[in-house]
């Protein structure tokens, strides 16, 4: 059979999992669970990536090395996909050896072929994309049209890879492989983006040090994501000669089916940079790549600023793994946009869910062949169904073909629609044939018959839900008497003959599957998990430390101001250079009580040591990442041994304690006051 090999983006570490990172890992879970049910050889790949200059500094501004920061961070990932019951083959983080050396490897391949070379860049940057970006692509303000906030300018010595060479290659590639991204649309996106012609891009870094050393220059670190993309390779053990990493050869050999899993949001990287870079590198592409559509929480955006990142943990906990899991693939078309509403979830819940399939269930088993049929499953004659009976058989045949066929196509919304079909059909036949009726009226004979193809279908429920719903369908097949759907190698479980249910299995009627919530209990869950505005912090909070800004002070003084002094020309004004510098480390200098080092960026490239006698005043972590006010052109001073290369604004409060003049977040490092 041929192998299947389906990823997620490795995510970065800087912050914890929500429920976007966790709609894309479901997905692939549901994609290898499909696959393994199917008996193919399967691979299911997640990870973290932990490099670049966001992740810096993150760990920065929480005072901690970098390596410590992404170490810690590994593990909520884990844990949030064991409890999503994503059971990936491998957990790959970019920090380990085996990443870095593959990743080197693939570099030396590009070099190889001739596609790096040295030169110097100069442009703008997003660390929140971990991208450049063309001055067509900014918003007024120089602002990141995905982030929104200010981008940089970098200007460094870099390797460059010879993306433009690669134009007509891709185009080439696209025309010979029409299905390559899906959705179609975004295909559509990507070929205008390539077609417009492509730009060398810059693949090195050497204003910080947090990534992969470029092999022979180290100098430079390798861009985070030329280091990321090859994770989908070098968790296999490749690149490498045939022979050498038999995981890699399976998986990434020619006949290997490949699907990435990405969000809409990094499809270039994807469907661009990463074919050029295999193209070059002379290695296989992947199959497809899918890219999703972006989730809001209860209509509004996911950001920090609102505070209404869902972590996954609470919602599983409350509804369990599977009810997660069904909503995702439910509620949004995959490949759209979608809304997660937690209202939604809970009708689906008790609508399709609890009445559809929980009362099929319980209906069969609980009332008809425990009450009726001693409990075990009948035997009956196929031959003898009537065409009522026939028609439900056709519908069940129906639906797990057609469900086959959408998840192979990862329209996994379509696919629920087909099993949905069948689970109303199903119901509706247990009205028409109202077997409580005829065991009422003693027609055993019609009763069996009636009871066996309902729960055969629900046999078939089991099996075509399983991907999705695993621990929901092992249970109502422990209710039917059969055992949790064990994949193996070679094995095809995926239901085509209707009557393989055996006759005098035992049935194990339970618990229902979708245990019903009272009103009191749907209020309690929606108060418990939905983000309300009062835990989200206000537009304009006031900040949480006592660091009140300087106009807060000013107007609220605690003695009268000091005398304006003397005027001056604008000329000397004009003389002094104020810039906007975000402060990213901070430490108190050894001996002195008054003194913080501080390393702060005014958009230089790297940022520099400016002293200031504030450590009366602030918690060290309290500057790092403040945006202050610096006068960059004073001469430079040495104080303590330590030379400082400016000085920092701050004005005394009411209460007399020196608070630091803050300049709002959307002004880049470097911008000049005036
Ligand atoms: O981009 N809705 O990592 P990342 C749906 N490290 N999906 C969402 C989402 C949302 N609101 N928010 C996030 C990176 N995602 C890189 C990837 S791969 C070689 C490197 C999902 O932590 C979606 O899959 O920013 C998106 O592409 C991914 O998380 C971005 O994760």
């Amino acid at each position: 059979m041929q192998p299947f090999y389906v990823t997620t983006p490795i995510y970065y570490v800087n912050d914890k999992p929500h429920i976007g990172h966790a709609y894309s890992t479901v997905a692939a879970d549901v994609w290898s669970r499909y696959a393994r049910v199917r008996g193919r050889p399967t691979y299911f790949l997640t990870g973290l990536d932990e490099h670049g200059l966001k992740i810096e500094r993150r760990a920065t501004e929480l005072g901690m090395a970098p390596q410590a920061f992404v170490d810690q961070m590994a593990e909520p990932f884990e844990s949030a996909w064991r409890q999503a019951r994503c059971e990936h083959d491998d957990f790959i983080r970019t920090t380990e050896p085996r990443h870095k050396e593959r990743a080197q490897r693939l570099w030396r391949r590009l070099e190889d072929a001739g596609d790096i070379y040295l030169g110097h860049y100069e442009d703008w940057y997003c660390v929140g994309c971990e991208s450049f970006k063309t001055e067509k692509e900014l918003l007024p303000g120089n602002l990141c049209p995905q982030h929104k906030r200010p981008v940089e300018r970098i200007q460094e010595e870099s390797y460059f890879f010879r993306l433009s060479r690669f134009t007509e290659p891709l185009l080439a590639f696209y025309e010979a492989n029409p299905r390559f991204v899906q959705p179609v649309a975004r295909f559509n996106e990507v070929k205008a983006f390539v077609r417009e012609g492509l730009r060398d891009l810059s693949v090195s870094r050497t204003s910080f040090r947090w990534g992969v050393p470029v092999p022979g220059n180290d100098a430079h670190v390798m861009y985070v994501w030329l280091d990321a993309l090859t994770n989908y390779i070098s968790a296999l053990g490749g690149p490498a000669p045939a022979g050498e990493a038999p995981l890699y050869d399976r998986f990434w050999g020619d006949d290997a089916e490949i699907v990435h899993i990405v969000g809409k949001d990094i499809l270039r990287f994807h469907a661009v940079y990463w074919p050029a870079f295999l193209l070059s590198a002379r290695l296989r592409v992947p199959t497809r790549v899918w890219a999703h559509g972006w989730l809001t929480v209860n209509g509004e955006k996911m950001s920090k600023g609102l505070g209404n990142f869902l972590p996954p943990g609470p919602l599983i906990e409350a509804f369990g793994a599977d009810v997660l899991r069904y909503y995702f693939m439910r509620e949004v078309a995959f490949g759209q946009d979608g809304d997660f509403s937690h209202q939604n979830l809970l009708s689906r819940y008790h609508g399709e869910l609890g009445n559809g399939l929980g009362n099929l269930l319980n209906r069969l088993v609980s009332s008809i062949v425990a009450k009726h049929l001693g409990g075990v499953v009948p035997r009956i004659d196929l031959d003898a169904l009537l065409p009522l009976d026939r028609a439900l058989i056709d519908e069940a045949q129906r639906a797990a073909a057609a469900a086959a066929g959408h998840i192979e196509d990862g329209a996994f919304h379509r696919a629920l629609d087909a099993i949905w079909e069948l689970v109303g059909a199903a119901n509706r036949y247990v009205d028409t044939t109202a077997p409580w009726k005829l065991a009422k009226a003693g027609e055993t004979t019609r009763l069996q018959q009636v009871s066996y193809v309902v729960l055969e279908s629900l046999r078939w429920l089991s099996l075509t839900l399983w991907p999705i719903l695993p621990d929901k369908c092992d249970a109502l097949r422990a209710q039917l008497g059969v055992g949790p759907v064990r994949c193996a190698p070679d094995e095809d479980l995926w239901p085509s003959t209707f009557g393989a249910l055996s006759a005098g299995t035992k049935v194990a009627p339970g618990a229902p599957l979708f245990p019903r919530f009272t009103p009191e209990q749907e209020a309690e869950l929606l108060a418990r998990l939905v983000p309300t505005d009062d835990r989200k912090p206000p537009p304009a909070a006031p900040p949480s430390k006592p660091a009140a800004p300087a106009a807060t002070a000013a107007a609220t003084p605690a003695a009268p101001a000091a005398p304006i002094a003397p005027a001056i020309a604008f000329d000397d004004f004009a003389k002094v250079d104020l810039r906007v510098g975000h402060v990213r480390t901070a430490e108190k200098v050894p001996k002195s009580a008054k003194l913080f080092r501080l390393m702060i960026d005014l958009g230089e490239g790297a940022p520099r040591q400016v002293l200031a006698g504030l450590a009366a005043h602030y918690a060290a972590a309290d500057l790092v990442g403040k945006r202050v006010v610096v006068v960059a052109n004073l001469a430079p001073r040495t104080m303590m041994g330590l030379e400082s290369r400016g000085m920092v604004l701050a004005a005394t409060d009411a209460a007399g304690a020196l608070r630091v003049v803050e300049a709002g977040d959307t002004l880049p490092p470097g911008a000049r006051l005036s």
